[in-house]
C-alpha cells in the first residue's frame, strides 16, 4: 500500500529540514581569522606630540607595539594579532643592517604555518625603500603590508589607527596573497616598487605617479584593480639569509653647476656602486662625466637614474651607456635604484646582468 504525502506531512518535513539547517548553521565554526604579526619599527605612527594639534615638530617612535595594538580594539575583528617591537626608530635612521634584520625576521615568521601575514609599522620617510627591499627579498607569497602615519598618535584625527586597521585586514586577506609587498596608507593599496612619498605632511602623501595605485580599502574590504608586472618576492634571485652586510652604494645628484666632488668622495670611501640621479632623462654634466668614467674604470658600477621622479630612463639616450658600460634605472627612482643595485651586486659584477635585473624587478 502506498501513502500519498498529505499537505500536513509535507509541511512537517519542510519544518524539520529548516530546523536541521538552522541547527547546522548555529553549530558551524566561525570563519577562521587569519594570524597577523605586527612588526613595529617606529616612525610617526608611534609618535607623540606635545598637544593634540601638534602635527609637526613631534617626537617619532615613542609608543610601543602593544600600545599601538591596544589603541585599535577593532583589529580583533579581522585577525588574531600579535606584536613584536623590532626597532623603535625614526625612519631616517633606517640602514642596511636594519633591513637585513627585518627581512630575516619576516622570512622566519612567514615560514611558520601559524603566521598568515605580516604588517610592518614604519616611519613614512623611508617606508618606500624598506617596502621595495622586502619586495625583492621576502621568500613567501603571504601578504606583507607596510603602514605608517602622517600624523602622530596624539594628534586630532590621527591617521595611524585607521591605517593600521586597514593594513591588518589587508594582511589577513586572501586578495593580498601573491601580490608582493604592499603599502596601506590613506585607504589606498599601493605596490612597493612604484610607491613614493610625494608630500612632506599631508595625509595623501603616498602616490604611485602615473602607474597608479593597486586598489582601495573600503568598508573593511580590499578592492584590487591592477597589479605590477615586475617580479617580486618568491620570483626574485635575491637571498639575504646568509648576508651580514650589503655592498656600499651611494647616490649623487644632478643640478646646475654640479661638479665631481661628492662622486669622488663616495668612490674614495669605497663605494661599489653609484646611482647618478641626473637632471631630465639622466643627463650627465661635462664636469661629472670624467669622474664617472674613472669610477667605472676602477670597477664601480654606475647606474643612471633621474631626479625627475617619473618616466623611463632611456638607455643610450642622454649618454652612450653601451660604450660607457653604464646601467640605466628604468623607472626606479634613485633611492630604489640604490636598493636594487646593492642586491644585484650580491649576485654579480656584470653590468649586462645588472641591466637585465633593472628591466626585471
Ligand atoms: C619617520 O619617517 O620616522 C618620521 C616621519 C613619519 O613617520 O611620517
Amino acid at each position: 500500500m502506498t501513502h500519498q504525502p498529505t499537505r500536513r506531512s509535507m509541511m512537517a518535513l519542510f519544518g524539520f529540514m529548516l530546523f536541521v539547517a538552522g541547527a547546522a548553521q548555529a553549530e558551524a565554526p566561525p570563519a577562521r581569522l587569519a594570524n597577523v604579526t605586527i612588526l613595529a619599527t617606529g616612525g610617526t605612527i608611534a609618535g607623540t606630540g606635545a598637544t593634540s594639534t601638534t602635527t609637526v615638530g613631534y617626537t617619532a617612535a615613542t609608543v610601543g607595539v602593544q600600545a599601538l595594538i591596544k589603541a585599535v580594539p577593532e583589529l580583533a575583528k579581522v585577525a588574531h594579532v600579535s606584536g613584536e617591537q623590532v626597532f623603535q626608530i625614526a625612519s631616517e635612521n633606517m640602514d642596511n643592517e636594519h633591513w637585513l634584520t627585518l627581512a630575516k625576521r619576516v622570512n622566519v615568521l612567514l615560514a611558520q604555518s601559524n603566521v598568515d601575514g605580516i604588517v610592518i609599522t614604519h616611519g613614512t620617510d623611508t617606508l618606500e625603500e624598506t617596502a621595495y627591499f622586502l619586495d625583492l627579498v621576502v621568500k613567501s607569497r603571504k601578504p606583507v603590508v607596510l603602514v605608517g602615519a602622517m600624523r602622530p598618535s596624539t594628534a586630532l584625527s590621527a591617521d595611524g589607527p585607521i591605517n593600521l586597521y586597514n593594513a591588518v585586514l589587508l594582511a589577513a586577506s586572501q586578495e593580498a596573497v601573491g601580490k608582493g609587498v604592499l603599502v596601506a596608507m590613506n585607504d589606498q593599496i599601493q605596490a612597493a616598487r612604484d610607491i613614493t612619498k610625494t608630500n612632506t605632511s599631508t595625509l595623501d602623501a603616498f602616490r604611485t605617479p602615473e602607474l597608479g595605485m593597486l586598489g582601495y580599502i573600503q568598508g573593511s574590504r580590499p578592492f584590487f584593480y591592477r597589479q605590477s608586472t615586475r617580479k617580486h618576492t618568491i620570483d626574485t634571485e635575491f637571498d639575504v639569509s646568509a648576508l651580514t652586510a650589503l655592498p656600499q652604494v651611494d647616490i649623487v645628484y644632478g643640478y646646475a653647476n654640479v661638479g665631481p666632488v661628492a662622486l669622488d668622495a663616495f668612490v674614495a670611501a669605497g663605494a661599489k656602486g653609484i646611482i647618478h640621479a641626473g637632471v631630465g632623462d639622466g643627463s650627465l654634466a661635462d664636469k661629472v662625466l670624467p669622474a664617472l668614467k674613472a669610477a667605472r674604470a676602477k670597477g664601480v658600477l654606475i647606474v643612471r637614474a633621474s631626479r625627475v621622479g617619473q618616466g623611463i630612463l632611456a638607455r643610450n639616450g642622454e649618454a652612450k651607456d653601451d660604450e660607457l658600460d653604464f646601467v640605466v634605472a628604468d623607472t626606479l627612482n634613485a633611492q630604489k635604484a640604490r636598493i636594487l643595485l646593492m642586491l644585484a651586486l650580491t649576485r654579480t659584477g656584470s653590468s649586462k646582468e645588472i641591466q637585465r635585473m633593472f628591466y626585471t624587478y
